[in-house]
């Protein structure tokens, strides 16, 4: 007999913090691709709560550069005024804040494939810096482009003198480049961009995103580990069973179809998010919260991880594409009903994989790491189960039948921390010894509970950062390259070996029956979703 589990209540008490962030430098932010999507949605409203934290310099402005021709200051700034009101991460725009946004908001028109055309932004930053001091003209450049054109821009960037390589990270003014992914499509392609960047321009002034390592709750994976000396002792194979990573999203592929077909869920997913959480997991304690200590250890872990060759893909790995289905109550398309997506396409919605980190602390304990689009619920969490007890000393209770204690990350939504563990079950019908009766419990921490407010966007935290000059939270050339080596061949082999028949999943449900087996084999289950 399995227990359900009782969710105890919340007795985390906060001890007061004084919270104090660091200011960003003065800058212009250079947005490429400024009336697209990100911009509208993420970047925008970002820069909306910066300011309204007042965390960024009295200097700062934002030019937005699109080929849209006809647009105008005034036209982009009514469209960025239209997208803060649609974003769900303002809550209420104050007008006077708005006004005070808005005259740091600029617009150009131009064609970023030529070069030429980059006169055009140069005499508008030349403008909109005219009285700031050169030593103060520092340039953040946000490539919000399709990855079609990011080679060519990137060069054009460099050619066009708008953006020249700076040889330390203390020069100043300061230039930096914000590349957003995917980076790259493979491997190959990975390391062809790495190169062209590198040869422009120099590593620190690169900052390739992945926005879920601005998630509060991602960065709260180092400091559970390292700020608290209970959990490193037992955090290895002896005490460890099995890690399970999960990504799982009620949302399809929106109005992204043509992206998603060339992209599937390794690209989108895997090469990224779910491998930075693995790492953040499963690295070693830097020695400092710096950010080439923090990533020497996340490429230790990614280049431990063990080759997934030919024979090994079949075994550990999943794939499979939603089919037609109902979620929360309404009924939704299968994937190759969505737009733009071909209706014999075999691009993998979902995937399971099971992987191994091959080394000392690690050695044997399977990774599972799961992610898909129309599942039956949204949640992102890292659970990491412990081994059961090697021997039951209560009569009615066998092993099997208890859950094994888990700590699980919770990254979203109700962003938080939570630990299970077994208790004896009161009252006197259970007072006698051989009637013990044990259930487990959840020992909860909720950050909206404990702390009264939401997590910031990762944007926000993400844009502040590249102003500070801090890349913690960025990946570095390595990290990408280590990242694409562990998901290639399994692209690749995907790619090559079409499905007989593609796996499904009907959308609303928790995934394939294939990556239900593909746990169960090793007598393990997945978490509920
Ligand atoms: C993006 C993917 O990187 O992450 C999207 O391209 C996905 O397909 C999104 O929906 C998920 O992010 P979040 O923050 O909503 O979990």
């Amino acid at each position: 007999m399995t227990h359900p589990v009782i969710a105890g209540r919340p007795t985390v008490q906060v001890h007061a913090v004084d919270q104090q962030f660091e200011r960003a430098d003065p800058c212009t932010l250079v947005i490429f691709g400024a009336l697209g999507d990100l911009s509208r949605r993420k970047l925008l409203p970002a820069i909306y709560q910066l300011m309204k934290e007042r965390l960024v310099d009295e200097q700062f402005a934002v030019l937005g550069v699109s080929r849209d021709e006809g647009q105008t200051d005034d036209s982009f700034r009514t469209a960025m005024r239209e997208a803060l009101g649609a974003s769900d991460e303002v809550h209420g725009v104050d007008e006077a804040l708005w006004q005070e946004l808005c005259q740091r908001l600029f617009f150009v028109s131009a064609d970023l494939s030529q070069l030429d055309e980059y006169a055009k932004v140069s005499e508008r930053l030349t403008e909109i810096e005219r009285d700031v001091p050169a030593e103060r003209r520092n340039r953040l450049f946000y490539l919000a482009v399709p990855p079609s054109v990011f080679e060519p821009i990137v060069s054009n960037l460099s050619k066009s003198g708008l953006a020249p390589r700076t040889r330390t990270a203390e020069e100043r003014p300061w230039i930096r480049l914000v590349v957003e992914k995917p980076f790259g499509r493979s491997l190959e392609t990975a390391l062809r961009l790495n190169n062209l960047l590198l040869n422009l321009f120099a590593e620190h002034q690169a900052y390739r995103i992945d926005h879920y390592l601005g998630k509060e709750t991602v960065q709260n994976v180092l400091v559970l580990r390292f700020a608290n000396s209970i959990f490193e002792p037992i955090w290895n194979r002896e005490s460890i069973h099995h890690v399970q990573i999960t990504t799982a999203e009620t949302v399809g592929v929106e109005s992204r179809g043509k992206y998603y077909e060339e992209a599937g869920v390794v690209r989108d997913m895997f090469q990224n998010h779910l491998l930075q959480l693995l790492a953040l997991t499963a690295m070693e304690p830097p020695s400092r919260m710096g950010a080439n200590e923090v990533r020497d250890e996340k490429v230790k872990v990614l280049r431990s991880i063990r080759w997934l060759s030919p024979e090994a893909i079949p075994k550990n790995a999943v794939r499979a594409q939603y089919t037609a289905g109902v979620i929360k109550g309404k009924a939704v398309p299968g994937y190759t009903e969505e737009p733009d997506v071909a209706a014999n396409s075999t691009t993998p919605t979902f995937a399971a994989l099971r992987l191994y980190v091959d080394n000392w602390r690690w050695n044997g304990v399977p990774f599972y790491l799961r992610s898909g689009k129309r599942l039956k619920s949204r949640s992102s969490e890292i659970a990491v189960q412990f081994r059961r007890p090697p021997h039951l000393m209560f009569a009615h209770t066998t092993r099997a039948e208890m859950l094994p204690n888990t700590l699980v990350m919770r990254v979203q939504p109700n962003e938080g921390v939570s630990l299970n563990f077994q208790v004896k079950v009161p009252g006197a019908a259970c007072a006698l010894t051989s009637n013990i009766e044990i259930a487990p419990v959840d020992m909860e921490f909720n950050y909206a509970q404990a702390f009264g407010e939401t997590a910031a966007p990762a944007y926000e935290t993400l844009l502040l950062d590249v102003m500070i000059g801090e890349a913690t939270l960025f990946t570095r050339s390595d990290e990408v390259e280590a990242a694409w080596r562990i998901v290639d061949p399994l692209i690749r082999y995907w790619e090559t070996n079409a499905p007989k028949r593609m796996p499904t999943y009907a959308a609303g449900s928790a995934g394939p029956r294939e990556a239900d087996e593909l746990i169960e084999a090793d007598g393990a289950e997945w978490r509920e979703m």
